[in-house]
């Protein structure tokens, strides 16, 4: 079992915007997806996998479960929901979105719901999503270090997150980097913008090889298809070990997603 190196984000995208991101990406050749109970479009992402004629074995499919979600009683009620949407009898990748806000539901509640989700062949791997060291710590403790595949979180080149991704190693946990571009506020940056120029690469195309070379999956999301046919192309490029050090000096511990309502003390 593993995760796709490279993947499509969908996250704000939603009705005809996701439905063409999705088909345009699938036929461009990527192979996994990453959509979110909350995103609302997993209808729409359903549709556009349905519609590519590609066989379903050969996607990779991810989803996530909301917070509202994770009691007991609702996990698998909830992700049978989001299977139903996405016209599929499973998932290769279910992740808890976020954890439980204030710790309502405990960790072990959940992350037993969502091993049983597995067990009942809902998904076939399971991680988590914006989990720090502490609540990764605790999910090991209910379900095992081997049964969580990853833990997707804020990873670019100016919040390297560091110390999380050194504990992610030594327990074996891959890391999936989201907002690798920093929603595109990295694109901008001097020294990715020259690195980019040696390479006659786009910007993008160096950020995303950087954090793929560190052997985080990334899953950048767009609505454009040369973005897309560009981006998947990141794939190829070699980063120099003086491209690496010089991008890794970038770390400014700027966190774009910390919402007040879900976001634990961060490591
Ligand atoms: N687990 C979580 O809590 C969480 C949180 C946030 C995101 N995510 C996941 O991670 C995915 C990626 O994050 P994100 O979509 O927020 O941000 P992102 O991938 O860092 O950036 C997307 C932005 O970059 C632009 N872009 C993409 N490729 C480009 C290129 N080659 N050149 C120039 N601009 C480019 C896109 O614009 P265009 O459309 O114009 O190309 C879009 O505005 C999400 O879609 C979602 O699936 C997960």
């Amino acid at each position: 079992m593993s995760i796709p190196l490279l993947g499509l984000g969908t996250f704000r995208l939603k009705d005809q915007v996701v439905i063409d991101s999705v088909s345009q990406a699938l036929a461009l050749g990527y192979r996994a997806i990453d959509t979110a109970q909350i995103y609302g479009n997993e209808a729409e992402v359903g549709h556009a996998m349905a519609a590519s004629g590609i066989p379903r074995d050969q996607l990779f499919l991810t989803s996530k479960i909301w917070t509202e979600n994770l009691g007991a009683d609702k996990l698998i009620p909830s992700l049978k929901d989001s299977l139903s949407k996405l016209r599929t009898d499973y998932l290769d990748l279910t992740l808890i979105h976020w954890p439980s806000p204030q710790g309502a539901v405990p960790v072990a509640e959940f992350m037993g719901a969502l091993e049983e989700a597995r067990a009942q062949g809902l998904t076939r791997q399971m991680g988590v999503s914006n989990f720090t060291i502490d609540l990764l710590r605790q999910a090991i403790a209910v379900v095992g270090k081997e049964a969580i595949a990853t833990n997707q979180i804020e990873l670019h080149p100016y919040l390297q997150n560091r110390t999380l991704v050194e504990f992610m190693h030594s327990q074996g946990i891959a890391v999936t980097s989201y907002m690798t571009l920093g929603y595109g506020k990295v694109l901008q940056d001097p020294v990715i913008l020259e690195i980019a120029g040696q390479h006659n690469a786009t910007p993008a195309q160096v950020t995303l090889a950087w954090a793929m070379q560190l052997g985080y999956a990334v899953i950048p999301s767009s609505t454009r298809r040369e973005n897309l046919a560009g981006n998947l192309k990141a794939r190829e490029l070699k980063l120099n070990d003086e491209d690496m050090a010089r991008i890794a000096a970038l770390d400014s511990g700027l966190r774009l997603t910390n919402p007040e309502s879900l976001a634990p003390a961060w490591d």
